[in-house]
Parts: C-alpha cells; sequence; structure tokens
C-alpha cells in the first residue's frame, strides 16, 4: 500500500484546547499536523502565527508541522516559522516575488518546502523549481476557510500532477487540502494524492463527550485507503 499520511487541519479544532485536540488526533493515527496561517491580506482570514507552532512543539508534539502559508509576503515570516519548529513550510506561488528564493530561503532554514496551488493557479509555477520542492500541495476549495465543498477539478490537477512527480523520480509527496472526507478520500488517493488534509472531516464529527471520535473517523478513512 502506498505511504498514505492523513493531515488534520487543526483550523477546525477547538482552540481553547489546541495541546489537547493536537494529542487527541494523533494518539488516534493521524501523521501529520497541519497549521494554516492566514494574514487577512492574502486570504480573508486571520488565523495563527508562530507562537502557536512553538507552542505545540513546547506541549510536546513531536509529529510534523505542516505549515501551510496563506500570507503575502512570504520571506519574511519563514525563518520565525523554521525556528517556532515548522517541519514542512508551504506558500502559495502568487504571494511571492521571488518562488525560487523563497524555496531556498524554506530549505536553508531547515524546513521542507513545497508549493501550493489554488483551484484556478495553474501547475506550470513547478516548471523551474521542481528541484526545490519537497511537497506540491493542490487546493481542492479557494483558500481560507475550513468546512468548503471539494472543487471536483482538483481530481483532474491531482493526475497531472502525479505524472510529473513519477516521471520526475523525485521524492515529493503530494497533497490535497479542502473537502477531505471519509467518504471521497479514496477517489481523491486514485487521483494521485498521498497526503491528506482534513479540517472539518475530522475535527467536526462525532460527539465532543466521545472519546473515540477521532480514532473512528481516522479509522474510516484508513480503511478506505485501503481499498484503493
Ligand atoms: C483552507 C485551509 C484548509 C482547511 C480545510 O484554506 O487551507 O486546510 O482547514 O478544511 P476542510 O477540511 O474543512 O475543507
Ligand atoms: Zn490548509
Amino acid at each position: 500500500m502506498a505511504n498514505y499520511q492523513i493531515a488534520p487541519s487543526i483550523l477546525s479544532a477547538d482552540f481553547a484546547k489546541l495541546g489537547d485536540e493536537v494529542d487527541n488526533v494523533l494518539a488516534a493515527g493521524a501523521d501529520i499536523v497541519h497549521f494554516d496561517v492566514m494574514d487577512n491580506h492574502y486570504v480573508p482570514n486571520l488565523t495563527i502565527g508562530p507562537l502557536i507552532c512553538e507552542a505545540l512543539r513546547k506541549h510536546g508534539v513531536t509529529a510534523p508541522i505542516d505549515v501551510h502559508m496563506m500570507v503575502k509576503p512570504v520571506d519574511r515570516i519563514i525563518p520565525d516559522f523554521a525556528a517556532a519548529g515548522a517541519t514542512y513550510i508551504t506558500f502559495h506561488p502568487e504571494a511571492s516575488e521571488h518562488i525560487d528564493r523563497s524555496l531556498q530561503l524554506i530549505r536553508e532554514q531547515g524546513c521542507k518546502s513545497g508549493l501550493v496551488f489554488n483551484p484556478g493557479t495553474p501547475l506550470s509555477y513547478l516548471d523551474y523549481v521542481l528541484d526545490k520542492v519537497d511537497m506540491i500541495l493542490i487546493m481542492s476549495v479557494n483558500p481560507g476557510f475550513g468546512g468548503q465543498s471539494f472543487i471536483p477539478s482538483a481530481m483532474e490537477k491531482l493526475k497531472i500532477c502525479r505524472r510529473l512527480i513519477d516521471d520526475s523520480g523525485r521524492d515529493i509527496r503530494l497533497e490535497i487540502d479542502g473537502g477531505v472526507k471519509a467518504d471521497n478520500i479514496a477517489e481523491i488517493a486514485a487521483a494521485g494524492a498521498d497526503t491528506f488534509v482534513a479540517g472539518s472531516g475530522i475535527f467536526g464529527k462525532g460527539r465532543d463527550d466521545d472519546p473515540n471520535r477521532y480514532d473512528t473517523i481516522i479509522g474510516q478513512m484508513r480503511a478506505a485507503l485501503a481499498q484503493v
């Protein structure tokens, strides 16, 4: 079976008890913590920054933290996230004047780098930088909010991207973000994704007083992936 990784987006977690939420979702079998950074400029919403990333590390989180930066500009804040314990740092190419430089900066800071593609953004931004990318993130919603519906054109984009990665022979993860649920994750995997962000699809499920709710939903996702 492919090396599938499930990355809960903490955007949909209960921020009043974030440390516990992250502990619980990791204990339930999640692989990566997806960390959505929004600046009320590149996207019309405002969320969390390096201080919260650092707080999760101090809390004892050792799993990879996947920092999805929906911010503009990007370069100034990269070293802050690296110092705060980010594992991956990804950004949107439209938000950087110098994509190659931003990708290099992420790696120089000791993190894994990635580019994020909005539903309307062409993959041609990858043409000359594939050697500097550890992750490609395909957005299946427009960025800014959790709980939106999966935009179907992302499937075709995933297939194209999967071919691109395989033809290159490079070790690049292919991540999908937006509207991922237990009932569409298999189809998304079949289109080529290997890393699955899910916010409302995980944190929005089950009853708050059910201690096993994350085990249940992540179990359903793994079971669906096992059929691919
Ligand atoms: C949207 C964020 C997503 C968001 C996904 O801008 O990048 O990570 O949390 O939420 P769901 O899984 O609810 O679509
Ligand atoms: Zn995200």
